[in-house]
């Protein structure tokens, strides 16, 4: 099965390397974006980007009273707009997500071939089992997984708050089922001492940042602060100055004091850092190099799927609608509300440029 899941996730990221989207020029690029926003207008939708996507898709999302964002405040988002059409550049669990939560409302993706390494890895089938034969579990899933996954679960979580979550079940006494970030599932077990039983998944961009690599780096900009998304690997993620959603790491690259950073996690989050702190400098901190597996390290193949020419094709032909069993629908809508009230009534601060 093991192999079956590796020869699944190794076509999945030729196709993702084969689709990525095109490079254009930037007369062409505004010339798409005003198409776009047009149309938005026309099918009273809105845009919903991931800080991961080409900065294109992120300043469009900004310029059409979008959103761009986690993929926690991508889900509530999306859930409290009035729009009937939520266009969500990102990947495909953050569609399903947007579908799930709003059955009633149409949402389209510029592809819907975008998945993720998580997704992949963890197939209902044998995660369905794996919670079967543990039954005295509560099943905490990351929201990057199928509808499947999330229909069979307790809780899901973004990494925005999966931390908290885990803290307030853990006070209940309660043991954990967590799937299927294994990075992400030991940071929350190392910070909260939580009794939490582990899926052996791991997400292929962050996994090759390296603990090496990152303080060879540092040695060259000894000042620099250190950002890390918790799904890296643990001994990278024990050197961070910051830990934490896209979200966080944002806010960390702002208020810390540092002028400098190397940032271990997707290279399009840079957009929003620098606008956030303009004057701060990003460095992408390394990967393993001609080992490492991702397509362009640093940067998610199935995130660079979406573009502005793919975005224009799917708005004007009603493409790439996302479309989940209404059955499973129900019954995912669960977890994925539970996760939107726990984080209303703990007051997490969801937005970063609030
Ligand atoms: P965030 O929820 O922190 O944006 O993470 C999503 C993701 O896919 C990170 O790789
Ligand atoms: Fe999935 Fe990793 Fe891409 Fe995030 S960066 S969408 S976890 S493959």
């Amino acid at each position: 099965m093991e192999n079956e899941v590796s020869l699944r996730l190794a076509s999945q990221i030729k196709l993702a390397q084969l689709k990525q989207a095109k490079q254009m020029d930037l007369d062409e690029a505004e010339l798409y974006k005003s198409r776009i926003k047009k149309l938005l207008e026309q099918e009273n939708a809105v845009l919903v980007a991931h800080y991961y996507t080409d900065p294109l898709l992120q300043s469009l999302a900004e310029e059409t009273g979008g959103c761009v964002a986690d993929s926690l405040e991508m889900a509530r988002f999306g859930h409290q707009h009035s729009a009937s059409t939520l266009v969500v550049a990102g990947v495909r669990f953050m569609g399903e997500t947007a579908k799930i939560l709003n059955p009633e409302k149409r949402v389209l993706m510029p592809t819907v071939e975008a998945t993720c390494s998580l997704d992949i890895g963890c197939p209902i089938e044998e995660f369905s089992a794996f919670c079967d034969a543990h039954p005295d579990h509560e099943v905490v899933v990351y929201a990057n997984t199928s509808a499947d996954v999330k229909a069979r679960s307790d809780w899901v979580v973004t990494s925005g708050i999966a931390l908290d979550l885990v803290d307030h079940l853990a006070a209940e006494g309660k043991k954990i089922l967590w799937a299927p970030d294994k990075h992400l599932g030991n940071y929350i077990k190392n910070k909260t001492g939580a009794d939490m039983l582990m899926w052996d998944g791991a997400c292929i961009v962050h996994e090759e940042f390296k603990f090496k690599g990152v303080l060879d780096m540092k040695k060259l900009y000894p000042d620099a602060g250190i950002l890390v998304h918790p799904e890296s690997p643990a001994n990278v993620i024990e050197i961070a100055d910051a830990v934490g959603s896209t979200t966080q790491l944002i806010k960390a690259a702002k208020s810390l004091p540092q002028s400098t950073f190397i940032v271990a996690t997707d290279r399009g989050i840079f957009y929003k850092m620098q606008q956030m702190a303009p004057s701060k400098t990003f460095i992408e901190a390394p990967t393993a190099g001609r080992g490492a597996t991702c397509v362009s390290c640093a940067h998610c193949p199935w995130m660079a799927m979406n573009g502005l020419e793919n975005m224009l094709t799917s708005i004007e032909q009603g493409s790439n609608e996302i479309l989940v069993d209404p059955e499973v629908g129900k019954r995912a809508m669960i977890p994925l509300q539970r996760m939107l009230d726990f984080a209303k009534n703990n007051q997490l601060r969801v937005a970063s440029n609030g």
